[in-house]
């Protein structure tokens, strides 16, 4: 027998600038990303712009073109934007990622091109997808413009579409060449998606930075009345959580079983599938953070007081902690929620893990969880919820 045992190490360099007013010809920062092929004068992009984005802003492919123009010594973009239907649904299906392969294949969008997706996080799920398998990987740039996706997905490195009824069964690994954080799209998003990202913001500030979470605290009032620049901070410093995490966290490619940015995730990914998607990602990532909150102070892991201080944000910000989905049972009278826990594991493959809060701003790591204990919690946010008065301030 004769083994060869060797290591293949790859750089990957990646790029997020933030920066406002994208597409105003005076900005750079897009341009200067795009480097043409080795011998081209220019580099050649196709961009495919979400549906939802250009109705909300009637001028921004006019915009787009003019931005090209303005730059067409350096780049070319090789049609108009291609507009295309954002939201959930289109995660659940093969039919977009065929229809950007077939345009990938069209403009010949080659390994040294660049597919530039503009839009929330379920367009660059599946844009980031088909460009990581046409021609085995396409250099792709991600514009996202919903508070969810500037927040977290937007900087990830994963990409993927929903099969099976799963989320996210189907999906690659691919960091993007280049990021862009433009606050200045946030302004036409309908008020639940711009709260949607408020959800991850106090996910990884309640695990990974407590001076963050206390700015939360601080900028509630004027998070919860959309003030542009409180949602800035709170992008900001999210977005910036989340890339640390993927260059310093030692697995941005989640080879173990890890997942510690996945703190009421599991909880998350089968409350959108059970609700058939009636929920958005958000929604259910603070009914995720708020029940793993909850079962982590009944477990003896976090003291009262600071649970109480999460659920609170959380409801302050405007977030129902209870759905009737965390009750449903399946045929056999098993609770749904429950059969998300082994569903998570098998997704991460091995062990199970699951990020708790120990304090705020600090995570701890278990592989078993109570499930009596769980369903206890889940009684209790539905109490809670009945007997809720609407919030005025956070003390
Ligand atoms: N890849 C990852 O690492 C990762 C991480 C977290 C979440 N996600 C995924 O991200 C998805 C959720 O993303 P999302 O919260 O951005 O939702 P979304 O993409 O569904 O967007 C929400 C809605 O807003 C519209 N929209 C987008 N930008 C707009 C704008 N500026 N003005 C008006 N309307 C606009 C979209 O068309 C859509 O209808 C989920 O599928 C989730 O699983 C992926
Ligand atoms: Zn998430």
């Amino acid at each position: 027998m004769r083994r060869i045992q060797c290591d293949i190490e790859v750089k990957w360099p990646l790029q997020v600038v933030f920066s406002d007013r994208l597409f105003d010809p005076k900005n750079p920062s897009l341009r200067d990303v795009l480097v043409p092929s080795p011998g081209q004068p220019r580099a050649r992009a196709l961009m495919v712009l979400d549906a939802s984005l250009a109705a909300a802003k009637p001028d921004c492919v006019r915009l787009i073109r003019s931005y090209f123009l303005a730059h067409s010594d350096r780049v070319e973009l090789v049609s108009s934007p291609s507009i295309l239907p954002g939201g959930e649904a289109v995660k659940n299906s093969t039919a977009l990622v065929e229809e950007i392969h077939s345009q990938i294949e069209r403009h010949h969008i080659d390994r040294q091109s660049y597919l530039i997706a503009v839009g929330g996080g379920a367009l660059l799920d599946v844009a980031g997808f088909a460009a990581a398998t046409a021609h085995r990987g396409v250099r792709h740039l991600r514009v996202p413009t919903t508070t969810l996706s500037q927040c977290d997905s937007g900087v990830g490195v994963k990409n993927g579409i929903n099969a099976f009824g799963k989320k996210n069964f189907i999906g690659t690994f691919s960091p993007p060449w280049a990021v862009f954080i433009d606050c200045s799209f946030l302004d036409t998003l309908p008020p639940v998606h711009k709260r949607a990202g408020f959800a991850e913001a106090v996910k990884v500030a309640c695990i990974r930075d407590a001076e963050f979470f206390r700015d939360l605290e601080r900028d509630a009032p004027f998070l919860r009345a959309f003030d542009p620049e409180a949602i800035r901070r709170l992008v900001h410093r999210s977005a910036e959580l989340h890339l640390q995490h993927i260059t310093s966290g030692g697995d941005p490619f989640e080879m173990g079983s890890r997942r510690p940015l996945d703190f009421g995730h599991w909880v998350a990914h089968k409350l959108e599938q059970v609700s058939e998607f009636r929920l958005n990602h958000g929604q259910c990532v603070a009914i995720g953070v708020a029940l793993d909150t909850l079962y982590s102070c009944r477990a003896g892991f976090l003291d009262e007081a600071s649970g109480q201080r999460v659920l609170s944000l959380l409801e302050f910000l405007g977030f129902e902690l209870f759905t009737e989905e965390l009750m449903r049972l399946n045929e056999k009278g098993e609770h749904l929620i429950l059969t998300g826990l082994s569903e998570f594991q098998e997704h991460l493959g091995g062990q199970l893990n699951i990020t708790l809060p120990r304090q705020i701003g600090v995570g701890v790591e278990v592989h078993e969880m109570d499930r009596g204990l769980i369903l206890q919690c889940t009684e209790a946010l539905q109490g809670r919820s009945s007997a809720r008065e609407p919030a005025r301030s956070l003390t």
